[in-house]
């Protein structure tokens, strides 16, 4: 399998009231293409600050990440834009996407609006029209053309975080980071959206880095699964394997508060 992406040695420090809080500490990994990698940890472990990380929202003390060969760390300005159209993200609250303002089609549209020259495969016939193409994605997501003209208000969570992930596959891109996306759902309706990521993971032959503090969730989804503490990653492991014995005691724990 090819390497999509690769991150090696990577840390970030915060100061929180004048004392240093290490959020990410000397955290390498890789994700082959068409892979999702799991990453699992307890509440502060440095998960967002990795996917922040990730998608240029935040700059590492020291590192390295190389997306499909290229270093990401040093790109600025047309370069950096050209690669954030191949990373797109699912955050746990669908309305941090969303625009409450608009009807619904047109936060689902706006990442193909800042790309004109972008069509992925599976809108190429719609592509002339954003209405139509953001009916195709409302589609894709289970979503009828009902939805179009709704607010975000108007719609339940499950539904607005459907069309968070329709927005997140809108360019067809390579990566899709999922921080949280489950989290802020009724336990009914988080089956549903972790099949919809599977399924959608699958049809696009995406690559996925899914986070969560739920391990069952991450090993629903993942190929291979991190498990962070403290910054560090302190057990790593393919999904399979997550109940054998050689698991990390932190791992142990995880799986334990899923079953109490
Ligand atoms: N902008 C910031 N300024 C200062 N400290 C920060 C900042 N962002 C994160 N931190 C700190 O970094 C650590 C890691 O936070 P992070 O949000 O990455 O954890 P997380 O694993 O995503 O947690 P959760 O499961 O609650 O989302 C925490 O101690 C947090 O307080
Ligand atoms: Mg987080």
């Amino acid at each position: 399998m090819n390497r999509l992406l690769d991150v090696r040695q990577l840390s970030k420090t915060f100061i929180q009231n004048g004392s240093v809080v290490t959020a990410v500490q000397d955290v390498s990994f890789d994700i082959g293409e068409g892979e999702c990698l799991g990453l699992v940890g307890e509440s502060g472990s440095g998960k967002s600050t990795l996917a922040r990380i990730l998608l240029a929202l935040e700059r590492p003390d020291c590192g390295e990440i190389t997306l499909a060969g290229r270093s990401l760390l040093a790109l600025k300005g047309s370069a950096l834009r050209e690669v954030r159209q191949h990373m797109q993200v699912v955050f746990q609250d669908p309305t941090a996407s969303l625009n409450q303002r608009l009807p619904i089609w047109r936060s689902v549209i706006e990442p193909l609006d800042n790309f004109p020259q972008v069509t992925p495969s599976f809108l190429t016939e719609v592509r002339h029209s954003r209405r139509a193409a953001a009916a195709r994605l409302l589609e894709m997501v289970g979503l009828s053309a009902d939805f179009l003209d709704r607010y975000p208000h108007e719609m339940s969570g499950g539904q607005r975080q459907r069309a968070a992930i329709a927005r997140g596959i809108s360019l067809g891109p390579k990566l899709l980071i999922c921080d949280e996306p489950t989290s802020s759902l009724d336990v009914s309706v988080q089956a549903q959206i972790l099949q919809l990521l599977k399924t959608m993971q699958a049809q696009l032959g995406m690559t996925c880095l899914f986070i969560s503090h739920d391990i069952a969730a991450v090993q629903s989804v993942s190929d291979r699964i991190i498990v962070m503490k403290g910054g560090r990653i302190v057990d790593r492991f393919a999904s399979r394997q997550l109940m054998d014995a050689d698991r990390d005691e932190y791992t142990r724990r995880l799986v334990d508060a899923v079953s109490e």
